[in-house]
């Protein structure tokens, strides 16, 4: 955020301020309301955050018996309890009242914003606390601004985004947490009395480990399609901290913001600084139903494209990894545009000078083309994918350097390390982080990016790769007295080089990946399109981590590649159908060599292509309602896919294990019109037999009380029999 324009826009506010408020300020959605006392001179209180309420509620909220809770505590004045803001102003002094001044509200193209706007009771010191709603969208953005108006800097050591009570009962929480091949588990638990904190320290990417995301079950276990559940999404690139305080109150006192760790703020006189975004949702539904509504607000408002199609595309890398020629890279383009393919992305391993690219130990930074792979250069593939009848991608990693790369003998300075001590190195042992908080490096960045695309017009799509932690606490180019704000200048610097791409280059795809699935987040996703889930593409390992991805985020975001056999990372053998079945739970790909697929094998490629291409308005823009999870022990998932308007829908079926006469439970769907009729057809159906419901005709009342049987195994000849089971059905409304 550029503290300039926030302090006009403060002045401004401010001055309009005193002429208008209102003791009860009530954010509200369709479904939700949050509601908040903001009495003129006393502390901004949280009175309300659920289902909507209407006018006889909102009168008589204030009699319901709640507890009295300050909205956005602040350190120092009622010490005991956990704050949201803790600061040293200039002279020293730890302490902060902040009370209501006024309420002013703005409106944007598509949403409303209301900012409170709190101040200390002695320093001119102030927290606007904003709300942003939109018309169509069950979710409401929270976040802070804080201004120093003081005559010298105020060092800020804790600043969240938002503070939100939740009343103890039996409430649960369901986030994400895992490590590189292994993203997006499910980790479900009781809140105890205590400190829970999720967290994230990478510097760089943030979901690898933990997800800056949570669900909170308020009446007991996690359930998916009933009980009432608040979602919460920090909104942030980077280290970010979620935390459940249990006192000796009646709440649990939930956190989230930038992780304050390492990361003291000196905020300068006049200027601003804007805390993340925290999206908050509820729903009555259950998980499922609080994911339909991050779905639903992430398409229409907080990802790149939301609104239209992905293609589906072969990514080199687990084809050739850095084995990059030419001929290899045209051979891959006939392949996928055989099968129906649309696009085709050159992978790592294309670029280098004085170090050509030939393994993960050179060459980052060096962005041009190595000829002596591609002779053509990058206007041949484009050119040569145009003659195809498909789309180029290609792959950049433009955050790093090695220490072998012509860039850093030209600017050492650039890395991020400590002063007067070797870097640690990260990937290939030589990978070092550029200092992204460097206006220089920003600018660098930019102008190789719009040097690629620019001289390569053709290029549609960037895969944006990150494959290192923040290893060595120091900026080169910051200030000594500021080295506390490595970590936030670099998302800055990170955030205003992604606003300077995307303002010259619109409509260009971009996929997040930071060793497979580090940026999963909606800090970046405004800016990319999607995210590569994982660099693990084993497909029984895909349905854990796909499963626990969908909490948050769609399916049109979620990068799924049908890859080889054995598997490059579990080295596990699984057939092609059930390869096929998982990945087009998301948005299909492939990350394979064709060459070494059987003909038989394109064929099946080819069908399944040819379907999704069917069903992938459903897929990418429909709702989601998981049904069976394979956290719960009953052996198979499940889960659909039902378009806005019930008129179409996709149920996946995968099998986790197989037991010879197991009882696998039958399956009921969800999220079909009950008195509408639905024609069932199997997708890349590869049994001998139609399955018995083929092309028949059932209620949607009858699917979701009672469901079909799907069959337990595949019925095709002996000698192609295997362990494993899928399906996937199409059902459309008559
Ligand atoms: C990371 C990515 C992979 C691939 C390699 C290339 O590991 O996650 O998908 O792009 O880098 O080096």
């Amino acid at each position: 955020m550029k503290s300039k324009s926030l302090f006009s826009a403060f002045l401004l506010t401010f001055m309009s301020l005193s002429a208008a408020y209102s003791a009860d300020v009530h954010i509200s959605t369709g479904n939700m309301s949050l509601v908040l006392d903001a009495t003129p001179g006393k502390e901004l209180r949280f009175l309300y955050f659920g289902e909507k309420l209407d006018e006889a509620d909102l009168e008589s909220l204030g009699n319901s018996g709640t507890a009295v809770l300050r909205a956005y505590p602040a350190y120092g004045m009622n010490c005991p309890a956990e704050a949201a803001l803790s600061v040293v102003h200039s002279d020293g002094n730890m302490s902060t009242e902040l009370v209501v001044e006024g309420v002013s509200d703005v409106n944007e193209a598509d949403a409303e914003v209301t900012k409170i706007r709190l101040k200390d009771t002695v320093y001119p010191f102030y927290v606007d606390v904003c709300y942003r709603t939109y018309g169509d969208a069950e979710m409401i953005e929270t976040w802070t601004e804080i201004l120093n108006m003081e005559k010298k800097p105020v060092r800020l050591q804790q600043f969240a985004s938002a503070y939100l009570p939740v009343r103890r009962g039996d409430v649960w929480i369901s986030h994400l947490h895992g490590s590189w091949a292994n993203e997006g588990i499910v980790a479900c638990e009781a809140l105890a009395p205590g400190v829970k904190i999720i967290k994230n320290r990478d510097g760089v990417r943030n979901s690898h480990t933990s997800h800056a995301e949570v669900m909170i079950s308020l009446d007991g276990k996690p359930a998916e399609n009933y009980g009432d559940v608040i979602g919460a999404a920090l909104c942030y690139s980077g280290n970010y901290e979620l935390k459940f305080d249990t006192d000796d109150s009646d709440y649990h006192h939930f956190f989230a913001g930038i992780n304050p760790d390492a990361s003291e703020y000196v905020l300068a006189s006049k200027e601003t600084f804007a805390t993340p975004v925290l999206a908050l949702t509820y729903s009555r539904e259950g998980l499922s139903g609080a994911s339909r509504q991050f779905h639903d607000w992430a398409r229409k408002y907080r990802l790149a494209h939301g609104d239209v199609e992905r293609k589906i595309l072969l990514n080199s890398w687990e084809g050739v990894y850095f084995d990059i020629t030419e001929d290899g890279m045209d051979s891959m383009m006939g392949d996928i545009a055989s099968m129906g393919g649309e696009l085709f992305v050159m992978d790592d391993g294309w670029f280098g000078g004085k170090y050509p690219r030939k393994n993960d130990t050179s060459s980052l930074g060096d962005w041009t083309v190595d000829t002596a792979k591609l002779p053509h250069g990058i206007a041949g593939l484009v050119e040569d994918a145009g003659r195809h009848g498909i789309g180029f991608g290609i792959w950049i990693e433009p955050e790093m350097t090695n220490t072998k790369s012509e860039l850093y003998e030209r600017h050492p300075d650039w890395v991020l390390k400590p002063e007067g001590r070797d870097p640690v190195t990260g990937r290939g042992g030589t990978q070092l982080v550029l200092d992204l908080g460097n206006p220089e490096v920003q600018d660098f960045i930019v102008d190789m990016v719009d040097r690629l695309l620019s001289e390569n017009p053709g290029i549609e799509y960037i895969k944006w790769d990150a494959n290192m932690a923040v290893m060595n606490h120091g900026s080169q180019y910051l200030d000594k007295d500021r080295q506390s704000q490595m970590y936030i200048e670099y998302h800055k610097g990170f955030a205003s080089v992604c606003d300077r791409i995307r303002a010259k280059y619109p409509d260009l795809t971009i996929q997040a990946c930071a060793s497979g699935g580090g940026r999963a987040n909606y800090g970046v996703l405004p800016w990319f399109d999607e995210f590569w889930v994982s660099d693990n593409t084993d497909a029984l390992q895909r349905v854990y981590m796909q499963w626990g991805t969908s909490y948050f985020f769609p399916a049109i975001a979620m990068a799924s590649h049908i890859s080889a056999t054995p598997n490059h990372q579990t080295f596990r053998v699984i057939p092609l159908k059930y390869r096929i079945d998982v990945a087009m739970s998301g948005r299909l790909g492939m990350e394979i060599q064709p060459k070494n697929m059987t003909q038989e094998e394109k064929d099946l490629c080819a069908k399944a292509i040819a379907e999704y291409k069917m069903i992938r308005p459903t897929v990418q823009f429909g709702d989601i309602y998981r049904l069976v999870s394979p956290y719960d022990g009953f052996n198979i998932a499940s889960m659909m896919y039902c378009s806005q308007d019930k008129s179409e829908a996709v149920f996946y079926w995968w099998k986790l294990e197989h037991f010879c006469n197991e009882h696998l439970p039958r399956v009921k769907m969800a999220g079909l019109d009950p008195d509408r009729m639905y024609r069932v057809t199997e997708l890349v159906r590869i049994d001998n037999k139609p399955l018995p419901f083929e092309g028949k005709v059932f209620s949607g009342r009858y699917l979701m009380s009672t469901g079909l049987e799907i069959p337990y195994t595949h019925n095709v000849d002996h000698n192609r029999r295997t362990d494993w089971s899928s399906r996937v059905l199409y059902l459309t409304a008559e």
